[in-house]
Order: structure tokens, then sequence, then C-alpha cells
């Protein structure tokens, strides 16, 4: 134990009780006194490289590449993805493909290159594969995207998992992007960020690293085009990431550098290139289509640890109600728990749950559980007992149960990884669902354990079913949320077949979208906090999990007013709009920072309201193409280097950009605006991109401009959807899509084109159809017709 672990333990024993603070010393004296005996020692290693090629195999899409101690296969498939893996890897079994893997496309073939290397030439990619393992990525056009260096592994004389090292070089003004959730970016600088679902253990600014998602998934964004790299493995490891550097026309540029260090697991790698629209469509047909939220879930959530009591639920939302806030969801978290324990109800504090849950449905609003994976270890607790007979939870070698401690006390794990307790673990969402629930919140599920020394998750010994392969949690660690997320998700869309599930998850790994979103997790309550709000959100956005957002006003502590403000604003334009904040933490609701503050939130809140149509448009947008609500300023424009280095301002769909106001004071701020011209969505004023523009920004509002020619599907003022159109320039056509959808079911409504047009002094707005344009059947209500 070091001293600061040692000021760990000392701090669980005070804030957590003295017996919780035994059992944090317990839980990590246990975890390492088993991976002391349950993990295969590393003793001496063997190093190697692939050596020269020998021969080929040509195959479906590609084919197999042989050196001399590895060999390596390529497929290219009909998504127009690049898939590549060494020592014969190939892209199954995965956690993150959402069924099979899709079909090689025969159009692509392994093909002689120069110097005795080999290329696959395909319709979005060229690879090119050296005498000695060198791969290089190359644009239709002949332009190298990346070039992965011939790999190296570490292999234990004794047998076992192999280390492995991929170094790559990418261009040098390329930007580097995703990793999962990560404070400091959206832009990666360089630096060292590791691989490992963790839960810091207090609440994060962006200088904390890594956090409760991670995924080796990289967007790279350089002049030439973007490309995603994923590396199929959920082992621990890290990436250490450098710019490049540009030598101002001298020639000698220095490339970027990606360095991939992996404790194990397959090396292989998928590759998708083009557009960073057509990068995140392949990215999802692969791993899953994002799970389309119930409408209410577009709204706005007010959460709390601490309620404490139906009748407090009752007073806060009265609160919002009595003001004529709108309000679509409450969120209970373990409080309303019996003692800590996932799925039952403290019924002294909370015991009539369904009787609230149905009054408070009567009034549009929706109730939403914490689902923690933690279970308390003891006889008499139902899930537990239930989980014993079915042996359900994680062992370790010697087959004895793992023990954590958690909010409960004494905790076993589900072993998520595998389908039969999957199905176990889903049935439980019935209990929630009597309870009068609606949507579920996963938490704790990196997996968090509290040890007072070494890491506060399960020993890496730990034995994993890993659908039937067996492993350990080295390999199981990251996947076990993703896993969690799907038992959730599967469980649900049998209990009530006829509604989309709701459900959002503190940790997870690369195709978790198919499941539902996540949130920042305990970020902190500060100016840095909401920065790092924002990075999380278009990070993930970039790794295909479209629906997040940030803990409204930070998690910790007491914003002032002015931040809690911001925080309200920048939230109405994310995913996920949910105030929350710890048990220790200040007041969270609009009308306790003093009345200017309310009539502030108040307007953000109706705009939100206002926006819906709008947010459900591209909650089915992100379904069909990937796309995510918000999206980096570059989206459109990649190329763009200004805008490539801009992060503090998003695109929310093609029609909006949102310029949050991110540092105290302002009553005005820079945007960096894209191509085209852009009206301030108040004043209707009207700016020329590409610029810098100073736009007001008072505290009673942040900057959000529409893109001239935007069609904006909005809720009328008799709850109707409405088009509200932004002028195109003169000369221009403008135009937008409209999913129309109100619903909680699986329909598949049918997405609307409008075309939006100049004809003499007016704006004409047509709905394009097989049959020609048509008169739109919902109100039009054309903007910016002051500018000329
Ligand atoms: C940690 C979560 O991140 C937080 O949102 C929640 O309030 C607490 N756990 C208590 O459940």
């Amino acid at each position: 134990m070091n001293g600061r672990d040692l000021v760990r333990s000392v701090k669980a024993v005070g804030s957590a009780g003295a017996a919780q603070g035994l059992r944090t010393v317990q839980a990590a004296w246990r975890r390492r006194r088993a991976d002391a005996t349950g993990l295969p020692q590393r003793g001496a290693e063997r190093a190697r490289v692939p050596g020269p090629v020998r021969g080929v195999e040509p195959g479906p899409g590609g084919g197999v590449v042989r050196f001399t101690r590895s060999e390596l296969r390529i497929v290219v498939t009909v998504n127009g993805a690049v898939f590549w893996g060494w020592d014969g890897a190939g892209p199954e079994p995965s956690y993150a493909l959402a069924g099979r893997c899709p079909e090689p496309d025969p159009r692509a073939v392994l093909e002689p290159d120069k110097d005795g290397g080999w290329r696959v030439v395909s319709e979005r990619a060229t690879v090119v594969v050296s005498r000695h393992g060198a791969i290089e990525v190359q644009t239709p056009g002949g332009v190298v995207l990346r070039r992965d260096l011939p790999p190296r592994w570490w292999e234990p004389v004794a047998g076992g998992a192999a280390r492995w090292l991929q170094r790559s070089e990418v261009a040098a003004d390329a930007r580097f992007f995703g990793l999962g959730g990560r404070a400091a970016g959206p832009r990666l600088r360089d630096g060292t960020y590791r691989l490992w679902n963790t839960d810091p253990g207090h609440t994060f600014a962006p200088g904390d690293d890594p956090l409760y998602i991670t995924m080796p998934v990289q967007m790279i964004v350089s002049d030439a085009a973007a490309h995603l790299v994923f590396h199929d493995t959920s082992w621990d490891g890290t990436v250490q990431l450098r710019e490049g550097e540009e030598g101002a026309g001298s020639g000698h540029d220095r490339a970027g550098t990606s360095e991939l260090r992996m404790d194990g697991g397959p090396l292989r790698c998928w590759v998708m290139v083009g557009t960073p629209a057509r990068v995140l469509h392949a990215w999802v047909s692969l791993t899953g289509a994002p799970a389309l939220p119930p409408a209410w879930a577009l709204g706005h959530h007010h959460a709390r640890w601490g309620f404490g009591s139906e009748e407090e639920v009752r007073r806060i939302v009265a609160g919002y109600q009595e003001r004529g806030l709108p309000l679509d969801a409450v969120h209970l978290d373990i409080d309303h728990y019996d003692a800590h324990q996932v799925f039952t109800v403290d019924r002294v504090h909370f015991p009539k749950l369904p009787v609230l849950a149905e009054e408070l449905r009567r009034d549009g609003i929706r109730l939403v559980s914490i689902v923690d994976p933690a279970v308390k270890a003891e006889p008499g607790n139902a899930v537990y007992d239930s989980g014993m007979v079915e042996d359900a939870f994680v062992r370790d070698a010697g087959g004895r149960l793992v023990r954590g401690a958690v909010w409960p006390g004494e905790s076993v794990y589900p072993d998520f990884t595998h389908a039969r307790v999957r199905q176990w673990w889903g049935r439980f969402y019935e209990e929630r669902l009597a309870q009068g629930f609606s949507g579920f919140w996963h938490d704790m599920n990196e997996p968090t354990s509290f040890t007072a020394f070494g890491e506060n998750t399960l020993p890496r010994s730990a034995r994993h079913s890993l659908e039937g392969r067996g492993g350990d949690h080295r390999e199981a660690h990251n996947v076990y949320a993703l896993c969690m997320a799907r038992a959730g998700y599967e469980g649900l869309s049998e209990l009530t077949p006829q509604e989309r599930p709701f459900l959002f998850s503190r940790s997870g790994w690369a195709g978790l979208q198919r499941y539902g979103g996540t949130w920042s997790g305990d970020v902190a309550t500060g100016w840095p906090g909401l920065r790092a709000s924002l990075s999380l959100v278009l990070g993930l956005g970039l790794c295909g999990v479209p629906y997040s957002g940030p803990d409204v006003g930070g998690f910790d502590g007491s914003p002032s007013p002015e931040l809690y403000l911001r925080w309200f604003q920048l939230g109405a334009y994310l995913p996920l709009f949910r105030t929350h904040a710890s048990l220790r933490a200040g007041r969270r609701e609009p009308w306790e920072f003093g009345d200017d503050i309310l009539e502030h939130a108040r307007v953000a809140l109706v705009e939100r309201r206002r926006l819906l149509p709008y947010f459900m448009t591209l909650a089915h947008l992100a379904r069909r193409t990937g796309a995510p609500y918000v999206r980096p300023l570059w989206w459109g424009a990649p190329e763009d280097r200004a805008l490539r280095d801009c992060e503090d301002a998003f695109l929310l769909g093609d029609c909006l950009l949102v310029a949050p106001v991110l540092d105290p004071g302002a009553d005005r701020r820079a945007v960096q605006l894209p191509r085209g011209r852009w009206y301030d969505t108040v004043t209707e004023k009207a700016y020329e991109g590409p610029a810098q523009v100073l736009v007001e920004a008072p505290l009673g509002r942040i900057p959000v401009l529409a893109r001239a020619g935007a069609v904006v599907p909005v809720r009328g003022d008799d709850g109707g959807l409405e088009l509200e159109v932004w002028a195109p320039a003169r000369g221009r056509v403008g135009g937008g899509l409209v999913v129309p959808d109100g619903g909680d079911g699986w329909d598949e409504p049918e997405l609307e084109r409008y075309v939006a047009r100049w004809q003499g002094q007016r704006v004409v707005v047509r709905r394009d159809g097989d049959d020609g344009p048509s008169v739109p059947s919902y109100p039009v209500r054309v903007r910016g017709l002051g500018t000329p």
C-alpha cells in the first residue's frame, strides 16, 4: 500500500462508515491475493515481428498474406470497411459487431504490388502491404492516410497472452478524436490514453483519464479524408498519440503517430475511410444502429441522489409544475432501494411507488430507475439467492465467489458475458416495471468495487464465461457494462415488446449504442467540468454512441448561479438533458438560483420542448445513418483546418450551430463559422462563413445559429408539428429532413424531404416525393427574411 492508497483507505473508512471502510480494505486484500495466485506470472518473453513475406492465398474480399512468423488476413466487406487480422485473426468472435461480420466484397482482390508487397484495391480505400508487414491505407486517389509499421509481439515463453505493439503514422495535419469518453477532448492532444474502463472514484475534470467508457476507436481527420480505426481487442492497453507537424512548405513534415500497446488479445482492426458521415455510417452498419430513445427521453430529466422519499419527489415535481416548467422524467437513485440493494424498494420512504409513477405518468412525466450490477452477498436477498441457484456470479480461479464492496456492502457480480446470466438478469426488470419505471440508468458497471488500495474493480484473474470461450477479467472488464446493457435491453424487449427500451449506462464499449446511451458520470462542478461535458458528448458521438449528456450543474458542490445557467443552456441542446447531483451536493432545481436564473432556465426548457421534433428527427437519423445529433463543426468540412481545431461549439444536426458559453463573465463570444450564411436564431442577424465572428451571448441565452436554408421541425403552440424555415441565401436552395414521430413504439416513420427556394420575393417550401413536389401538411414559418 503506498501513501496515496493509505489516504484513500482512511478516507473510505471516514466517509462511508467504519464497517464499509473495513470492507474496502478487505476487498482490496482479496483482490490482491486473488491476482497473486490466479494470474499467470510474467516470466521470460520472446519478441517477434512478422518477418519477410512468403506467399499469399487470395480469398473473398482480399485474402491471406503469409510471413515467416505470422500471417495477415485482409477482408474488404460490402459496407466498404477494411478488416485485417494478424496471426490469422478473423473478425469473429467480437463483442463490438452487431451480428455476423458483413459479407466480403467480391470486387476487392489481392494483387501484387511493387517491391514484393501486396495490395487490395477497393472502392473506398486501397490497402498496401509491404513485404515486411507494414500496412498503408490510401484514399482511392492514392493519398496515404495511415501507415502501420510491422507489429511486434512479446510472447511469454511459458505460454499465455502475448503483449503487442502497433505503431502507426498519420498525416502531419491529422487530428485525433474518439477513444470513447475523454474529458480532455474532443481533440486528443499529445499524451497517453489508457484503454481500461475506470470509475475515477471522485468527480472528474479535463485532467482525469481514463474514465468510465474507453474504446479502441479513433477518428482521424486530415486534409485528404477522415478515417476511423478500431482495434477489436477488449484487453487493457494504452494509446500514445502525438500530433504531427508541418514544415511550412519546407518538405520536412513530421507525421503524427499513434502507438497502441495492448496486454493481450488479437491484433486485428477495422478501418473505414471517407467523409465523417460515410465513416460513421459504415461504423454503425458494423457495430449496430443506435437504439432509438422513446420521445419522452428527449425531453428534460431531473435526477438527484438522495430525494429520500416520495414526498420529496412530489415536492420537486410540484415545483416544476407550479412554475410551468417542462419536465419529462424523474430519476430515482440508490436511495430509493432498500438498503442500497438492486431490484428492491425502500417501502418506508417509497411505500407506493406504482401509485406515484401512475400519477406522474398522467402528467406526462416518466420515472427512471438506477440499476447497479453488484448484488448484496447475503442469503435472503432474492437476487443473490436466485443468482446462486443460477450460478450467475463471477468466480475466481479457485472457483470461489469474487466479492467486492459496493453501496449495499459486500457484493457479488453477475457474469454478464454469459448468455444464460444475461437472460436471468433481464427478467428482474419485471420488478422495476411493476414499480412503474419506464427507463433504466445503469451505474457502477466498470464494474466498480470500493477498494482501499489498488484498482477499484474486480481482480484481473476473476473468471468469465466470455460466451463459453472462457477467460478472465483482463479480457472481460471492458465489455462488462456492454454485456449488462445487452441483458437489460433484451430483457426489456421481451417484457414490454410494444415499447422501445430506454436505458443509458455509465460504462460501455464499442457497440453500446445498440442498447442505449450514456451520461458523463460524476463530472466536477466548475467551468472545466462544463467544458469536459461537451468533450465527452462529442467524442462519444464520433465513436458511434450518439445519445449522452452531462450532470447539468456538475455532480458535486454548488455551482454559482452563472455556471448552473450556462450548463443548463448547454444541456438543453444535448441529447440527454438531465440535472443530477450527489447526495452531498447543493440544490439543482432551476428555481434555487434566484428569479433571473429561473426565467433564463425557463427559456432554455421551453426552447428544448419546442425543438423536440427536431431532436426526434435527429434520433431517427442517428439510427438510420450513424450521424450523431451533436457533431463537431468540421463534420461537413473536415478539410477546414480552423474548424478541425475548434472545440467550443458544435453542430446540432444539419440545421443548427450551438456555441455554448464555457467561461465566466461572458456576454459575447467568438464563433468559428463553417461556409455559408448563418442566422442568430434570436436576433435573425445574418453572418457569412467561413469566418470567425463575435456573437452576442447575454446571460439569458447562448448563441444558436441556424444554417440558411434549414428546415427545422418544431413543436407549435398547439403541440402540433411546424416547419421553421431559415431563408436560403438569394440564388440558393435549402432543405431538410423530417421524421415525424411522437411515440414510444417501433414504428419506422417515413423520412420526409423538404426543399426551400426563393420564388420572387417569397421563400416557398415543398415536400419532395415520388409524385413530385407537394405542399407540406404542416404550417410553415419562414425566418431570416430581413437579410438581403
Ligand atoms: C455514481 C453515479 O455516477 C452517480 O450518478 C450516482 O448518483 C451515484 N453513483 C449513486 O448511485
